[in-house]
């Protein structure tokens, strides 16, 4: 079974949430390939893939866009998709990014799914903090290990359900 697992963020949230899916994959006994978005040029050999980006002001990263734009053209494996954003830890629904409704279209994904992210205020640029100041979010980590790693498995079943014997 080989999974990639391909993401772009800024600050380095969205990479640690792909990191623990892959812990999770390889833990499965799953080959996973850990990509940037701009480096996959071919998915051929992949049972499964799993796209994520941070969100910035609503959008995902243009290189999570462009590749899911590449991957659409080609014959591809089921795709998982998840956004990494939030920093309020409240129950209030949090909608998906257009660019997450676009690639669940374009890819036909099998899920799309949106966890909390970190913020260190410190790390910001100039420009990144005068967005954070003026949006009223939080900073903190809000990342929540337990719907990552469940997510994973999720993931992990479903591939093994559709290949008896693997
Ligand atoms: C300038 C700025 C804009 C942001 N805009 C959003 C947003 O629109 N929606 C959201 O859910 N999170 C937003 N966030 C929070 C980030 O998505 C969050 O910090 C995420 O974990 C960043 O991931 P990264 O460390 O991989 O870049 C924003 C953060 C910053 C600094």
């Amino acid at each position: 079974m080989n999974i990639l697992v391909s993401t772009a963020g800024r600050h380095g949230a969205t990479e640690s949430l792909a990191q623990e899916m892959t812990r999770v994959f390889q833990h499965g006994g799953a080959e996973v390939d850990m990509r940037s978005p701009d480096s996959v040029i071919d998915v051929s050999r992949y049972d499964a893939l799993v796209i994520g980006s941070a969100v910035y002001s609503d959008r995902w990263l243009p290189a999570v866009n462009d590749l899911v734009a590449r991957v659409s053209t080609w014959a591809h494996p089921p795709v998982w998709l998840f956004s990494c954003g939030p920093l309020h830890s409240s129950d209030r629904p949090v909608n998906d990014t257009s660019d997450a409704a676009h690639a669940v279209s374009a890819l036909n994904a099998t899920s799309h799914r949106t966890f909390p992210g970190k913020l260190d205020a410190e790390r910001l640029s100039v420009g990144e903090r005068q967005i954070f100041a003026a949006s009223g979010a939080i900073a903190g980590d809000f990342r929540d290990w337990v719907l990552v790693c469940n997510w994973a498995r999720e993931i992990l079943a479903r591939l093994t359900a559709e290949r008896p014997g693997w």
